[in-house]
Parts: structure tokens; sequence; C-alpha cells
């Protein structure tokens, strides 16, 4: 079984899909962590080297190599891999078990604005101009994201309550 959680920067992709893939005793990958090591370089060194277009070919690469591959994984995708080339489409068509963590703009403000040093994409960006930022970002990328099987929204609930509920989904 592949299970493959989409969302954006700070709606817990990675948290709860570690918390899900232990429960399940299935593997847990991190397209990011695993994008820094098969390129030997991190998230942060592949877009101020290379720039953002060849990070975004390395996450289509790697996303397909992952999709394609026989394992019962748990794969936690970059806020940006399904806004991409046909990579939402690659992740549907992969797998029914395609889970949009859906986190409010309010909410997402409030997590990711003591956080933008590792994030490429915002850490140039002000506190005072992270909302209207992530708003224009997040309203773009909805499209994407609501393509998604099955949305679950996550403000107020917990990670094992976010886990709980994408378990239940399993059938
Ligand atoms: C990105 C999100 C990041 C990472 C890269 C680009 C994005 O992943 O892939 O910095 O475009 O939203 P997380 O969502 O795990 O932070």
């Amino acid at each position: 079984m592949k299970i493959v959680l989409v969302g954006y920067m700070g709606s817990g992709k990675s948290t709860i899909g570690k918390l899900v893939a232990k429960q399940l005793k299935i593997n847990f990958l991190d397209l990011d962590e695993y994008i820094e090591k098969a390129e030997g370089k991190t998230i942060d060194q592949l877009f101020s080297d290379n720039g953002e277009l060849y990070f975004r070919k390395k996450e289509f690469f790697y996303l397909n190599e992952i999709l394609s591959s026989e394992s019962d994984i748990l794969l936690s995708t970059g806020g940006g891999t399904p806004c991409y080339g046909n990579n939402m489409d690659a992740i549907t068509t992969a797998t029914k078990h395609n889970v949009y963590l859906n986190v409010s703009l309010k909410e997402l403000v409030k997590r990711l604005s003591g956080e933008k040093a590792h994030r490429p994409l915002i850490a140039g960006i002000k506190d005072e101009e992270l909302q209207e930022f992530i708003g224009k970002h997040l309203f773009e990328r909805s499209y994407f994201y609501n393509k998604a099987a099955r949305t679950i929204s996550c403000d107020g609930k917990s990670v094992e309550d976010v886990a709980q509920e994408i378990m239940q989904g399993l059938v």
C-alpha cells in the first residue's frame, strides 16, 4: 500500500506521516530528505546553487522513482510537489490513498512565522508580509491540493487525531 500526503509547508505532513507509518508498520519517506540524500545537498543548497527550476526537475524525477517502486510506503511530499508538471496526476494515479492536509491560512502563518529560515521560498519574506504571501500562494496551490482523493481539515486537531483520521480512511 502507498499513502501520499500533500499540503502546504507547515501542514504537518512529515510529523503526521511518520506517526501513521509507524502505526501501520510501513516505511516512511520524506521526499525532501530523499532528494537531499540522492543529490548530496540540502534543499537550501539546491535552491541557492542550482535554482528552483533545477530543484523542481529533481523533485519530479524522484517523486516518480518513488511512486513506481513496489514497496509499501508512506510518502510525505514537499509543499510544492503537487503543483508542478503532472505530479499531482502521477500521485493520484499511483495510489487512491492520497490525502491533503488542509490547514487554514491563519494557522499556517502562525506556524511558519517562526520557521522561515530553512524554507527557501519564505526565508526572505518579512513577518508582516507573510500572510499576504502565503494567502496568494495557497490560493494558487489549492487547485492542485484539491485534486487529492481525501482532504482532512487539520486546524484544532492533534497530530494523533489527524493520523487516526488518515488510517480510518484506508479501506
Ligand atoms: C516547498 C516546500 C518544502 C521544500 C521546498 C519547497 C514548497 O517542503 O520542498 O522548500 O514549494 O512549498 P515542506 O513542505 O516539507 O516544507
